[in-house]
């Protein structure tokens, strides 16, 4: 019988080679985020679809479309959806746990996988995996600069080179109001050459509209030209002093009066990084800030920002691959000595040192072929003259030369070796 097996569409195999660039990624952000004074969480995976129905905003493409849920063999309906964000999830964490009660100030971040039913091509997955902080319990205009230096210092130190921040200010819930306003009654005008989506959008939240990437909707929002004057005094002095505080790190951005965001919990400031590298699905992470969220959800007035930045992405755009090798030693027996290779194999793993062995009975001769597949560094040889004389031969697979080294010594010699290259 045929059949095939493959993997979901949208999901994404990670190979050994791409799990040692996610991790170090996830290594250096770690670094990073330490630095910047982040504690790390882990979040479930599951979680109530009412939390993101209240917390993303019913009429986001989220809410709307993206939604995975998930249904046991014995119920009929369910409540239950797969993560498709993780700041509604902390925030729920934060209340859940009273977290403003033991301190005025929280900096949390996650890595973890996140689920959205989109339609997949490239840099565009339905399990895909976000790189995400958050803080809690401030306005500062000086926590909305560390925010977005801490993502690009995090984007540098992965070593991701070619990127563009763009910027905007949503301004207050007022301030967003007249931006929302503005945009329902220009586009009104021009709404027959909006696509189907747009047209929907317009009546229930306008500012939607924003986020199409079909290349017509986008020329008619072009077209509008929407200026920063639906900012009210404050909002727009509070922008233009983060702005400063930007230039003041050199940390370069491009004004970008369309940029909404595709999640109705942003106020205030709002950022993205972009790629050209990326195609169509061309930004490496966003954020923003949301002041109104915690209180939305049950919690009190509290001020908050945050950003994610999508592994995936970074992986496509950066251009050093790992190189991989999978263990440092391989210990090459004659058949006849497989037990003693078996047993010099375990006193290498008691010292610490990555090594393994031959478990597809090979030939002597087969064996260094595959040490050399594996790129071990070094093969230790274990043959008739090695046994009689009580030694084993180092072979040093770079430098193609090799020696005899008493078994008593042979790990010392062995690890000198290996901290030498
Ligand atoms: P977001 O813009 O929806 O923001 O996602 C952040 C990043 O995740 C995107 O810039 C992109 O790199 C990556 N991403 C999103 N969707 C996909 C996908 N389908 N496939 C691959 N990568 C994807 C948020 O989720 C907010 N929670 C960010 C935030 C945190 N705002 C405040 N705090």
């Amino acid at each position: 019988m045929k059949y095939s097996i493959s993997r979901i569409r949208g999901t994404y195999d990670f190979s050994p080679r791409e799990v040692v660039s996610f991790n170090k990624i996830a290594g250096r952000a770690r670094k990073i985020f330490k630095l910047f004074g982040y504690q790390e969480l882990n979040l479930p995976i599951l979680e109530e679809e009412s939390l993101f129905i209240r917390g993303v905003g019913s009429t986001t493409d989220i809410v709307e479309k993206q939604m995975f849920k998930v249904v046991r063999e014995e119920e009929k309906e369910t409540k239950i959806v797969l993560r498709p964000e993780g700041t509604v999830q902390v925030v729920r964490y934060y209340l859940e746990n009273f977290l403003y009660k033991k301190s005025d100030f929280h900096k949390f971040f996650y890595i973890g996988a996140m689920f959205r039913g989109e339609r997949p091509q490239r840099g565009r997955l339905r399990q895909f995996h976000h790189l995400g902080a958050e803080a809690i319990g401030s306005k500062s205009i000086y926590l909305d600069v560390e925010t977005i230096a801490l993502m690009i210092r995090i984007l540098e130190e992965i070593g991701v080179k070619e990127k563009e921040l763009k910027i905007n200010s949503l301004g207050c819930l007022k301030d967003k109001e007249k931006l929302r306003y503005f945009l329902k009654n220009k586009l009104e005008e021009k709404k027959d050459r909006l696509c189907q989506d747009c047209q929907r959008r317009l009546k229930k939240n306008p500012l939607r509209v924003l986020d199409c990437k079909r290349e017509t909707c986008k020329k008619e929002v072009e077209d509008l030209n929407i200026k920063e004057d639906y900012l009210c005094k404050d909002c727009l002095d509070n922008f233009k002093r983060i702005l400063s505080l930007l230039d003041d790190l050199e940390i370069n951005y491009i004004y970008t009066s369309a940029l909404v965001r595709g999640l109705d919990y942003y106020t205030h400031t709002v950022f993205e990084v972009v790629s050209k590298k990326l195609g169509s699905q061309d930004a490496l992470g966003a954020g923003g800030r949301y002041n109104h969220l915690i209180k939305d959800l049950g919690g009190p007035e509290i001020g908050a920002i945050g950003f994610a930045l999508g592994i995936e992405r970074i992986l496509l755009v950066l251009e050093e691959k790992e190189k991989i090798r999978d263990t440092e030693v391989f210990v090459a027996a004659m058949p006849q000595f497989r037990e003693d290779g078996f047993k010099l194999l375990q006193r290498l793993r008691e010292e610490n040192i990555s090594s393994e062995i031959d478990y597809c009975d090979k030939s002597l001769k087969g064996q260094l072929r595959v040490a050399q597949k594996k790129k071990c560094r070094f093969v230790l040889i274990l043959g008739e003259e090695e046994k009689k004389e009580r030694v084993i031969t180092l072979k040093d697979m770079q430098k193609s030369i090799q020696k005899k080294i008493s078994e008593r010594d042979l790990v010392k010699v062995l690890k000198d070796y290996l901290k030498a290259c």
